[in-house]
């Protein structure tokens, strides 16, 4: 599980291509700069399209004529690749008529999704034209595009065999040498289907005897061209990725659907007599990405990125996983090399003897030639020159022994990546060299809420480098493209297409922010964190992928320095904003560090800065914040604090001169009210009389009613903090809906363990502003727990594992699961909650000061908290 442990996030920045502003953590938030043509942010190099169609889901890049072809619902348009949201992007409406969508309706389909023309297929025919299909309000249709004149050159054509009916149904396919290859479940009643469409021969998947595919979500197809380099005469083969209905029997675990990938050979024509029409080569065999030491299995396969090898032998696919408990956000990312698929589909068979009882595996005599293999050159040599001449007896055991018995492992042994609450829908892969001359591989991930995720794969793990946020609107990426050439990445969303570029190492302004992030495509020059790709000379250039700590020691990094004045007895909080995620805060007072913030220390520290609980004169000083990540320490903020004296002192104590005392006792607030003691007495007494009265006239709702008005009024003044800085505000849209508050809210600054950067009420362009420091801040509100502030529906039925590989934070997107609400009951008569604006957690880390304050109210409560009417204030 350490080898997984990537859950922490340095940097989680955010893109709202169609919002009016976007933040950018570290960074001051920009204002976009968009116009009509669709130039939409501010951040370098992105563009944005839009019409007036939706469900941009089909991509073609073409990289020759630079053109990214895009498939929406209705339409097809050409865009410039190099940007995207140029006014010359060409357009094709394909609508369904109005006489087909009332046919659809009929059918009763839905006519909000299913009767309008989904563009599910958009391929390459041939040097001249494209090939499309659309879904055409439950009526398939397919036609061709003149790429030259971007019209449709011929009436649309009969799309039943090539193209699903609706636009969600699992669907894959390719055109290879003209024919085409599609597999989905294309009729609603029919079976799942692996064909090879005109012209002829058309083959198929067999049904009967035994069905070879059981319920397939079909999620992506490759060719890869094994004939190349084949030393046998290999024939090229084409693999499918989908997960089905499991067939075989397994002693450790049980699940209903598994991850497979099946193949078939290009060259394959059918049988003769068995199996005609029908593939020879079809093989299947299970894809494991699991964590086996918690018995964890990823069984859905969400999609599948090839990545093309030096050889067609080096290809590598990489899968994106889910869970199979639909409530449960989690993914996996999982890479398989080609040679291990090719071992298990030589290894032994699967065969289930009486139909309906599960699968076992095949120990008896296997026919020659093998079962299921292309036509090679040894088989030629016995006269064998195509699939119809092989003999009876393999082509019936093809048709009872589809499945194989071994799994394929990924070729790292363990998944590359684990992450709970995020949901991958979508990837890409590209290779960089890196200045230390290794070969790394970048993936570009989208989530169905719309996030873009980069990672870097270093030795069998990944390491996220930042996280986007590409629409203000949650909403599934539903494809992803990257081209080298225009160092981009094209992202398809229901509601548009975004175009990014590969990098942008602008956003790190420090050379260890430029270091530590680990982006292949980056490195400090000694001023700023530039592009390596745009520099020609790169021996002064300085980047460390492996290990993210090297190459910095020489430069000098910008220290904010600040200055706060506060009372005697106020507890401040001075602001110590880590940039990064993976940074841990530590704390210098004249340059001896702070040692244990315990309870009695005087000193709180939290992901948000250092909590000074009730001033003493002797904790004035410099005091200095460091971030510490990977072992190095950065100085990021000063504060030189004065504590005045001009405010009734505390009452003293014995330790006072010591640098680190204990704290003193609880300051009495208010003190020329009623002692607490006596108060706390004479409440009691209140109770028990009222109390005695309710059972006693036994008019109980009158008085309930009536101790419960009391009991309201009781509320609570804690002394005053440091001033509120006014401009406080939370920008964070998007997660609104996870935490939307009418409670008490104890605002702490954005806490860098949230990662998602766009609290941040103060900026580095404060400097030595006196109340542009922390603060500390409890919002009133009405005193019941709502029922939407719960955390989502509890925990579905995770297996039994001891315990979870956990992220010490959770990060944006759905970490609703973690949401802090400590709701606590005070004095008996009044709930408080507390809420901290960012997530909460146990870790060390992630240490929060909604927990601290919990924890000085809890002490306090009994000794010092006074009953104030309508009053309530930190
Ligand atoms: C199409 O887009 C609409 C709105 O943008 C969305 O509600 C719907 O789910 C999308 N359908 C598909 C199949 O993506
Ligand atoms: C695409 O856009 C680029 C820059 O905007 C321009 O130089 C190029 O000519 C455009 N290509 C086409 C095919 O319109
Ligand atoms: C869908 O059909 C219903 C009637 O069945 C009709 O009232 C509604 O306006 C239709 N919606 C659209 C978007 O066509
Ligand atoms: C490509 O295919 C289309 C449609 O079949 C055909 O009209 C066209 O002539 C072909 N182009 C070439 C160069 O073969
Ligand atoms: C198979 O091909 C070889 C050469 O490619 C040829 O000599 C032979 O006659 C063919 N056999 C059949 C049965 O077609």
């Amino acid at each position: 599980i350490a080898a997984m442990d990537v859950f922490v996030l340095r940097h989680a920045q955010v893109v709202m291509c169609v919002a009016t502003e976007m933040r950018i953590r570290p960074f001051q938030p920009l204002v976009l700069s968009y116009n009509e043509t669709g130039t939409c942010c501010s951040e370098e190099g992105c563009r944005h399209f839009q019409s007036s169609a939706v469900n941009y889901s089909t991509m073609l890049l073409e990289a020759d004529s630079e053109r990214l072809y895009v498939g929406a619902r209705g339409a097809i348009f050409a865009l410039n690749a190099s940007d995207i949201s140029a006014s010359s992007a060409l357009t094709i409406e394909w609508e369904a008529s109005p006489e087909q969508k009332r046919q659809c309706l009929l059918k009763g389909k839905d006519n909000k999704t299913e009767c309008f023309n989904h563009i599910r297929f958009l391929q390459r025919f041939n040097s001249t034209h494209l090939y499309m299909c659309g879904t055409h309000a439950f009526r398939p249709l397919c036609a061709y595009i003149d790429e030259q004149r971007f019209v449709m050159s011929s009436q649309p054509e009969e799309g039943r065999e090539k193209c699903p009916y609706g636009p969600t149904t699992g669907y894959t396919a390719l055109i290879i040498d003209q024919q085409m290859y599609t597999a989905s479940q294309y009729e609603f009643r029919s079976f799942p289907d692996i064909r090879r469409n005109s012209p002829s021969p058309t083959l198929k998947t067999e049904d009967a005897p035994t069905r070879w595919l059981n319920e397939a979500d079909f999620v992506g197809s490759a060719l890869v061209r094994e004939s190349l380099d084949s030393s046998t005469g290999d024939d090229d083969k084409i693999y499918f990725f989908f997960t089905e209905g499991s067939q075989e029997q397994t002693t450790v675990y049980s699940h209903s659907r598994v991850a497979r990938v099946a193949r078939v050979c290009k060259g394959d024509r059918g049988g003769r007599l068995t199996l005609q029409k029908r593939w020879t080569s079809f093989l299947k065999a299970r894809l494991m990405c699991s964590l086996p030491e918690y018995d964890f299995h990823f069984n859905m396969l969400r999609s599948v990125f090839v990545m093309p090898g030096h050889t067609p032998q080096d290809t590598l696919f990489y899968g994106i996983f889910g869970l199979e408990w639909k409530n449960v956000k989690a993914s996996a990312v999982c890479r398989f090399s080609l040679s291990d698929v090719q071992e298990a589909f030589q290894g032994p068979y699967m065969e289930n003897q009486d139909s309906g009882s599960k699968w076992t595996e095949y120990t008896g005599k296997i026919p020659d030639p093998r079962p299921g293999t292309c036509v090679t050159d040894a088989l030629r040599a016995r006269d064998i020159n195509v699939s119809t001449s092989l003999p009876d007896d393999v082509l019936d055991f093809v048709r009872r022994h589809p499945l194989m018995s071994q799994q394929i492992q990924p070729s790292d042994r363990h998944p590359l990546l684990f992450r709970r609450t995020t949901d991958y829908t979508h990837m890409a892969v590209h290779m960089i060299q890196g200045l230390d001359g290794q070969t790394y591989h970048v993936l570009y991930m989208g989530t169905d809420e719309g996030w873009l995720h980069k990672a870097v794969e270093v030795e069998g793990q990944l390491h996220i480098i930042e996280e986007l946020q590409l629409f203000e609107e949650p909403q599934p990426v539903n494809n992803l493209l990257i081209s080298e050439k225009q160092m981009s990445v094209y992202v398809g969303s229901p509601s548009g297409v975004v175009q990014l570029p590969l990098s942008n190492c602008h956003r790190y302004t420090s050379c260890y922010d430029c270091i530590f992030a680990r982006d292949p495509d980056c490195a400090w020059n000694g001023a700023q964190c530039v592009d390596v790709m745009v520099h020609t000379d790169r021996s002064t250039l300085i980047q460390d992928i492996k290990h993210g700590s090297k190459g910095c020691e020489n430069t000098q990094d910008d220290v904010i320095q600040r200055s706060r004045s506060v009372r005697v007895g106020d507890d401040v909080l001075l602001q110590c904003e880590l940039s990064s995620n993976l940074a841990t805060p530590l704390w210098t007072l004249d340059g001896s560090e702070l040692q244990g913030y315990g309870l009695n220390s005087g000193f709180r520290t939290g992901t948000d800065g250092l909590l000074i609980i009730e001033a003493r004169q002797d904790q004035s000083g410099l005091y200095t914040c460091y971030a510490v990540e990977n072992n190095i320490k950065v100085a990021i903020v000063t504060y030189n604090v004065t504590i005045r004296l001009d405010m009734p002192p505390p009452p003293p104590h014995p330790s006072s001169e010591g640098p680190l005392p204990p704290p003193p006792p609880p300051l009495l607030p208010h003190s020329e009210l009623l002692s607490p003691r006596n108060m706390e007495a004479m409440y009691l007494s209140l109770i028990t009389i009222l109390g005695g009265l309710c059972l006693v006239l036994t008019v109980v709702l009158v008085y309930v009613g009536f101790c419960l008005r009391v009991g309201n009024r009781g509320k609570y003044s804690l002394r005053a903090a440091a001033a509120a800085y006014p401009n406080n505000k939370r920008h964070n849209k998007n997660r609104k809906q996870h935490r939307s508050s009418s409670h008490m809210e104890l605002k702490t600054i954005s806490s860098h363990c949230n990662g998602n950067g766009i609290c941040n009420g103060v900026s580095k362009q404060h400097n030595g502003d006196i109340q542009g420091g922390g603060f500390l801040q409890i919002v009133p509100g009405e005193g019941h727990p709502s029922p939407n502030k719960e955390p989502p529906p509890p925990a579905p039925p995770l297996p039994p594992t001891p315990q979870l590989p956990s992220p010490d934070c959770d990060f944006p997107n759905g970490l609703s699961a973690t949401l802090p609400s400590v709701l606590r009951r005070m004095n008996g008569n009044s709930y408080v909650l507390l809420r901290q604006s960012d997530s909460e957690n146990t870790s060390p880390l992630c240490y929060s000061f909604a927990e601290e304050l919990n924890r000085i109210l809890e002490k306090r409560k009994h000794t010092q908290l006074l009953p104030r009417p309508d009053e309530s204030s930190v």
